[in-house]
Order: C-alpha cells, then sequence, then structure tokens
C-alpha cells in the first residue's frame, strides 16, 4: 500500500519510513527540506536498502499535491511536514498557521479531490492545557499556551469537522508527548539546526562537545528532584506508533485521537544522568533560571492506544540515550 509521507526526511518521519518500509508499505515523501537534508534519503537507502521516491515541495502546493496523490496512486498520507519551533511560533505566529493549518487544509483539500479517505496527522501533547493531573488522558481539557500549540489543535478541529461533513473519512491525530532517540543502527538521527531548544539533542550536543555545559532550566519545581518531568519516548517506538495508527485508521472511518507516550516521567536529571551513563562520563551542566512558559511535570496516559491499536512503548530511557549517543558519536555535526 502507497502511503504518501510529507515531512519525510524529518526526524520523525525519517525513522517511519525506516520501519514502513521495513513492514512492507511503500512510503512516498514529500519534503519542502525547510527543516530537513535530502542526505537523509541515502540513509534510509542504507538501513532498508530500498530508496523511496522523493519529491521535493511544499504542502501548500495544491496542485503538486494533487499530480503526487494521482501519479503514485496514493491510498493514506501520514502527515509530519510542519513547523515545530514554539518560540519561533510567538515571534512568527503568520508562518506558524500559513505553513501548518494552512498547509494541512491544502493537503485534505487535495486528498478530497482525489478520493483519499485516511490522514495520520502529527499532533502533539503541546494542545493539552496545563489544569489536570498528570497522567493525561486524551480527554483532559486542551488550551494551548502558544501558536504552534494552537495550530495543531486547529489542524486537530478541522479533521474532527471534515469527518462530520463526510462520515467516510478515517482521520487520526498522534499526539506526541517528548520524541527522542535515535536510529539503533547510528545511522539516523535528529539533526537541529542552530542551538536545539530541546533537552536531548542539547545534551548530545555537549556530550559530543559542540556545546559547552547543558544549562538546567530550574531545580525548585514541585518534582521529587525538583527538575521539569516529561514523557520520553523512543522515536522507533513512536514510528511504530504511526503504522499501528495507519493499520487501524485505513478502513475504520471517524475522527480518532491518541496519545503516544511512555505513560512515565522521568526527569532533567534523570536524563543527564542517563546520558552520561551512555556517553560514559558526567556531562557538564550548570544551573540556570526556569524556562517561561515550562510546565513542572506531565505524562501521557497511554492506555486508549495500547488498547485500541494495541501498541505500547518498549524502550528505556537509557536505550534513548545510547542510540542518541551512537548517532551523535558517529555523525558529530549531523547529516551532510
Ligand atoms: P522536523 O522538522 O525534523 O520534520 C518536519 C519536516 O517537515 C522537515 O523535514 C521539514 O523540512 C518539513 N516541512 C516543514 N514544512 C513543510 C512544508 N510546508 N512542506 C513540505 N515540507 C515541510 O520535525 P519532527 O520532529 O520530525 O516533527 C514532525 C512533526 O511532528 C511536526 O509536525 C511536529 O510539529 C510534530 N511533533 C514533533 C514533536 C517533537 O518534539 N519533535 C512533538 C510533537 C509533535
Ligand atoms: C524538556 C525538559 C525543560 C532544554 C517541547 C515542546 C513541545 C513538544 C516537545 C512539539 C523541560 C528542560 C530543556 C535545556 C533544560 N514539541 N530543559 N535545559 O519543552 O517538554 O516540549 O518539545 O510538539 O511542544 O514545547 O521539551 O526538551 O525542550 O524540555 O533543562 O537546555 O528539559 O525545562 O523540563 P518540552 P524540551
Amino acid at each position: 500500500m502507497k502511503i504518501l509521507v510529507t515531512g519525510g526526511t524529518g526526524y520523525i518521519g525519517s525513522h517511519t519510513c525506516v520501519q514502513l518500509i521495513e513492514q512492507g508499505w511503500q512510503p512516498v515523501i514529500l519534503d519542502s527540506l525547510v527543516n530537513s537534508k535530502a542526505s537523509v534519503l541515502g540513509r534510509i537507502e542504507q538501513i532498508t536498502k530500498h530508496r523511496p521516491p522523493f519529491i521535493v515541495g511544499d504542502v501548500r502546493d495544491a496542485s503538486l499535491i494533487e499530480k503526487i496523490l494521482a501519479e503514485h496512486k496514493i491510498e493514506a498520507v501520514i502527515h509530519f511536514a510542519g513547523l515545530k519551533a514554539v518560540g519561533e511560533s510567538v515571534a512568527q505566529p503568520l508562518r506558524y498557521y500559513d505553513n501548518n493549518v494552512h498547509g494541512s487544509v491544502v493537503l485534505m483539500q487535495g486528498m478530497q479531490k482525489c478520493g483519499v479517505k485516511t490522514l495520520v496527522f502529527s499532533s502533539s501533547a503541546t494542545v493539552y492545557g496545563n489544569s489536570s493531573a498528570p497522567p493525561w488522558n486524551e480527554q483532559v481539557p486542551t488550551s494551548p499556551a502558544n501558536p504552534y500549540g494552537r495550530s495543531k489543535l486547529m489542524v486537530d478541529q478541522i479533521m474532527a469537522d471534515l469527518t462530520l461533513a463526510d462520515p467516510t473519512c478515517s482521520m487520526t491525530s498522534l499526539r506526541y508527548f517528548n520524541p527522542v532517540g535515535a536510529h539503533p543502527s547510528g545511522q539516523m538521527g535528529e539533526d537541529p539546526q542552530g542551538i536545539p531548544n530541546n533537552l536531548m539533542p542539547f545534551l548530545s550536543q555537549v556530550a559530543v562537545g559542540r556545546r559547552e555545559s547543558l544549562h538546567i532550566y530550574g531545580n525548585d519545581y514541585d518534582t521529587p528532584d525538583g527538575t521539569g518531568v516529561r514523557d520520553y519516548i523512543h522515536v522507533s517506538d513512536l514510528a511504530n506508533g504511526h503504522i499501528a495508527a495507519l493499520a487501524y485508521a485505513h478502513g475504520c472511518a471517524g475522527h480518532h485521537v491518541f496519545n503516544l507516550g511512555s505513560g512515565h516521567g522521568h526527569s532533567v536529571l534523570d536524563m543527564l544522568n542517563a546520558f552520561g551513563k551512555a556517553c560514559g562520563r558526567q556531562l557538564p551542566h550548570t544551573l540556570a533560571p526556569r524556562r517561561p512558559g515550562d510546565l513542572a511535570a506531565y505524562w501521557a496516559d497511554p492506555s486508549h492506544a495500547l488498547s485500541t491499536l494495541g501498541w505500547h512503548a518498549e524502550k528505556t530511557i537509557d536505550d534513548m540515550c545510547q542510540d542518541t549517543w551512537r548517532w551523535q558519536s558517529q555523525n558529530p555535526n549531523g547529516y551532510p
């Protein structure tokens, strides 16, 4: 079955393409390369011995979308393409709404025109508000705190509206918690441009000597060790979550929402220690003020994905850190 994977050369998209190929699906990748490199294709090929068709282009290009859907006889779409930097979304909201919301609308219009009914969308735990104690299930009230999170929720809502208007559609939102880790081969991983915003890529750049020291954003939270607690999920588990969702949703009309997380919370210090163990030395770190907008602690209730999709996350934070370190140490400057 042929699947259009938008954003397929990005971090999560590339890992999902590898697992799609390994499990017998046929991904066709569309990516504008705004935040990824074409050399990712060579890595997918090295791992799977298959080079998926790749089109450089933008999801907002309606005629391109229709052409790809028709020419490749696409049966379902996994939609990763989007911008994801929270701070940037505050500074450039129109760019985020245009890329993430308008881009998704153009994609869904193309699907409707070409009769493609199944969509799996990259949503985020960032759509939830902070009014509920963790773990968070899919019924936690939504209330995103920034334009990035709002762009994700808007697309969720548009997908729900579309399934009301056309009950034959199958629209699935996957709400990821904190995706980290890398392919166990060390051939693929996260390759952020510039200074990483997120904990794991920053830590791994400290480990490889590209950054001096990790800044721990606050140690006075109401958590067991005072540092922020999150639900880290290995990107390979996440990739498998997409395939489980696709297998379930294709042919199962309606609007489906699943949390994809491990169900466990880990602190910044837990991650720092696990990474130190993986790379064989204690990593330099300094205490810094809290980062504005950060919550103390949240993690997923992933039981809906387990009971409906039969999916659960299997990898530990040690696996996440070992695989990230293998990727970072073999590719200190990321992809060529
Ligand atoms: P990424 O930036 O590595 O991948 C996104 C890909 O989409 C990139 O390759 C980029 O070039 C491409 N892209 C962006 N806009 C495009 C457009 N208009 N047309 C075509 N291609 C475009 O990010 P990622 O971490 O792999 O995230 C994938 C998706 O998952 C994103 O939608 C992101 O918002 C969502 N998500 C990510 C996280 C996370 O922490 N990484 C968490 C929750 C949700
Ligand atoms: C994790 C913990 C920080 C960096 C973000 C987005 C969210 C989602 C996932 C897309 C927190 C602490 C971090 C550092 C630190 N993305 N930290 N020093 O903020 O939970 O979620 O990525 O949908 O929308 O907001 O992830 O990795 O930035 O932070 O101490 O240099 O690490 O305070 O407690 P976050 P993160």
